[in-house]
């Protein structure tokens, strides 16, 4: 009962409170910076952020924007998108919309360079409808652009996520930095998140992923994957699939 209201309002109440951002652990954020990254970008591309919450990929992305990409970030959760809206340095380059991803975007077929879900499409338990919002994304994508995908994989560890946030802050801020969060800040992470999220994988309420699994999830919605690395301790998989040129079909000679 607890588990379900929790799991219902928890990005909400994350958003609002603003405990989202400020307990993100570093090695989440390194993830998303990694899935922002790992795409090269045209000047003019458009990115569409499928459920984007407050925003965090756009902060690994200024130089891109900077470059002359165009972000589009849709969510269902308003708060999250406000919260989004705060993050954006340069207006011009960044779009938000209110949507629910599990119905058709308000967006033309073929109009989108990139997609990317930062772990968005694991909140969908079931696999045929997980595969049908995929294929309906893939319909968005330009004739050969690029979809990045980054959901969590069955080895996820609370354990090792906090383990690795604490060494990334040690080598970038310092120390003291690094002792800070392990003492005060990542206990909240560990249980108002980490614990939850570990514990709705294990009941299949979200889903947790092989490999080859996200792999064949993308290519049978119609992208041939290009690239994956294992990222967040080893506890998420980050896919990027190409989308396949429409074949013609000729009439025979
Ligand atoms: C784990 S958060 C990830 C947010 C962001 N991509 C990030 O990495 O910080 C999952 C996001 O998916 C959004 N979401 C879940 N189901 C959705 C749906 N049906 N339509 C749109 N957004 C959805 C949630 O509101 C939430 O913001």
């Amino acid at each position: 009962m607890f588990d379900k209201f929790y799991r219902l309002n928890y990005w909400r109440l994350g958003f609002q409170s603003r405990l989202y951002d400020l307990l993100t652990p570093e090695a989440y954020r390194e993830s998303a910076r990694r899935c922002v990254q790992s795409v090269p970008v045209k000047k003019g591309q458009v990115l569409l952020d499928v459920g984007c919450g407050s925003g965090l990929l756009i902060e690994g992305m200024n130089d891109r924007l900077d470059f002359g990409l165009r972000y589009l970030g849709v969510d269902i959760q308003i708060s999250g998108l406000i919260r989004a809206q705060n993050k954006a340095e340069k207006e011009g380059s960044v779009s938000l919309f209110q949507a629910d991803f599990t119905h058709p975007l308000p967006l033309k077929k073929e109009s989108v360079d990139i997609i990317a879900a930062h772990f968005s499409l694991y909140t969908i338990a079931d696999r045929e409808r997980r595969k049908k919002i995929l294929s309906g994304l893939v319909e968005l994508l330009k004739p050969r652009g690029l979809m990045v995908i980054v959901n969590p994989s069955r080895e996820y560890s609370a354990k090792k996520i906090i383990r690795e946030s604490v060494g990334l802050v040690r080598e970038r801020n310092g120390a003291f930095s690094a002792w800070v969060k392990k003492l005060f800040l990542y206990p909240l992470t560990t249980c108002l998140g980490l614990k939850f999220i570990e514990k709705q994988l294990k009941a299949d309420q979200w889903h947790a992923f092989s490999f080859n699994e996200l792999c064949e999830e993308m290519e049978s919605a119609g992208l041939v994957v290009v690239h994956s690395e294992p990222v967040y301790a080893g506890c998420a998989h980050l896919v990027t699939g190409r989308k396949v040129q429409t074949q013609v079909a000729y009439p025979p000679l």
